[in-house]
């Protein structure tokens, strides 16, 4: 793929422009990071903020519905969602009450509230799995499901699917290099990649061949991959999956963490999956910290008394906590906390209703839409924009002739993503929130901010209308 001559400084001119524009218009913004770079590595809380846009981090102030403003007092309609772990929208007031409540009267005893139960409940209706488990993220919750599925066969090794992410932890950080499998960059163990098999999603007889060696106690799948751009299951896959896992004695994981966006249930309850363990996380307790996962009943067992549910015992090692030993390996001080609990029970009961949905999945597809059509200065590169959409509230474009299949590793470079946090359609006015300083150079204006991160856009299920 050729570039149309002078391409190249033409962009790079505009770039440093806007940027140019962007610090011009966020004096107390450009200020703050300063400031904050003499006490944080990047001049943010965690280094990867730093990364996912193609300017500066933006310090926010506030947040309501589908949009927030930053401290020089520009708003913004945010497509991206904190990666759709705000899918709710921001400030919602059902969510607010309780939160504000639980804290008042105790956000964390170690010990269960009824909201434990209530939660387990609502996601066992949702998601068709009986048994749930709590943690604070996704990773954790993909992380214990991964030890409670090796618990359970005891085996030891992990297949998961090129183009996934499934968390921060060592093992999950596993990519394919010149047919090898890696640790996905530095600080990872550097054999920590040693019990994990990739293989190209949607390729069956690349699952059959891994799980023909016998040693896979799980294989952990999104019901579509959204963090490579958006990659559909072909045709059959998943009963593909579902069918050789069960053969072949290995739990099938299905990570709904992005996906859960797509509805009650996300893709596993829409196309009827049958995991043996599910996780989710993000969206789920309207952005206070919370990951789950939900098991069969045969998997739960396991949690309960695991030498009975793995047929086979387990030399004891008794601690202060019990048989350290012989039980799975999981759990945290504030895993399961009251305060977690308390905002999921309510986003379930009042937010992530059909109608919530409903409203996100009409935006969404406009949204969808929207990006089909080309761009009006699109920059011809000869490729075709192909815009795939996993269920209407979350939309990928890829610079390719076809959508993807496979989610190769290198895929990403070589997209285009929109997963960027848009102006608000008042460009160039002041938000109806006061910036919090005064003495900025210019009045709050707007820019178009690009996301470089292979996120992808989605449509909030608040009540903003936007
Ligand atoms: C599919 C999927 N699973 C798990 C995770 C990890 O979520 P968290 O960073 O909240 O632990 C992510 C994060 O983007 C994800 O996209």
């Amino acid at each position: 793929m050729s570039a149309v001559p002078g391409t190249k400084g033409r962009l790079d001119a505009l770039c440093e422009r806007e940027l140019a524009r962007f610090a011009d218009e966020r004096p107390h913004g450009v200020e703050e990071l300063a400031r904050a770079r003499s006490r944080m590595p990047n001049g943010v809380p965690m280094a990867w903020m730093s990364e996912l846009y193609t300017h500066p981090p933006i310090f926010v102030d506030a947040g309501h519905g589908g949009t927030f403003t930053d401290i020089d007092g520009n708003t913004y309609i945010d497509f991206n969602l904190a990666d759709t772990s705000m899918f709710t929208g921001y400030g919602v007031e059902a969510i607010s009450e309780v939160v504000a409540k639980r804290v008042k009267d105790g956000s964390q005893f170690l010990l269960p509230t009824q909201d434990a139960v209530e939660v387990a409940t609502r996601l066992a209706a949702r998601f068709g799995l009986p048994f749930w488990q709590f943690t604070l993220s996704a990773t954790q919750a993909n992380v214990e499901a991964i030890r409670t599925a090796r618990a359970l066969t005891g085996r030891d090794a992990v297949l998961m699917f090129d183009g996934k992410y499934h968390g921060h932890a060592d093992e999950l950080l596993a990519v394919r290099d010149k047919g090898e499998v890696v640790p996905e960059g530095r600080g990872v163990l550097r054999d920590a990649t040693r019990h994990v098999r990739l293989v190209p999603y949607n390729d069956l007889d690349a699952v059959s061949r891994e799980l023909a060696r016998g040693d896979i106690a799980c294989v952990v799948a999104e019901a579509a991959i959204t963090n490579a751009g958006v990659i559909l299951p072909a045709e059959g896959f998943h009963a593909g999956l579902r069918r050789l896992t069960s053969d072949a004695g290995t739990l099938l994981v299905i990570d709904e963490t992005h996906t859960l966006v797509a509805g009650p249930g996300g893709l596993t309850a829409r196309w009827g999956l049958q995991p043996d363990l599910l996780v989710v996380g993000k969206s789920v307790s309207g952005g206070i910290s919370l990951g789950a996962y939900g098991m069969t009943e045969r998997v739960a067992a396991v949690l309960d008394d695991p030498d009975a549910a793995s047929g086979e015992s387990v030399a004891t090692g008794d601690t202060l906590f019990g048989n350290a030993l012989s039980r799975v390996a999981t759990g945290g001080t504030l895993f399961g906390n009251a305060l977690s609990l308390a905002a999921a029970r309510v986003t379930l009961e009042q937010v992530l209703t059909d109608q919530g949905y409903a409203h996100a999945a009409a935006l969404g597809g406009k949204l969808a839409d929207g990006m089909k059509r080309p761009l009006p200065q699109t920059v011809s590169t000869g490729a075709h924009i192909a815009c795939t959409t996993a269920a209407a509230t979350r939309t990928g474009r890829i610079s390719r002739p076809t959508p993807p299949m496979l989610g190769t590793a290198s895929m990403p470079n070589s997209s285009t993503f929109s997963g960027s946090i848009w102006p608000t359609a008042e460009s160039g006015r002041r938000s109806t929130r006061p910036a919090r300083r005064q003495g900025s150079r210019r009045r709050p204006s707007t820019s178009t901010i690009t996301s470089k991160c292979s996120t992808i856009s989605s449509a909030s299920c608040g009540n903003d209308g936007r």
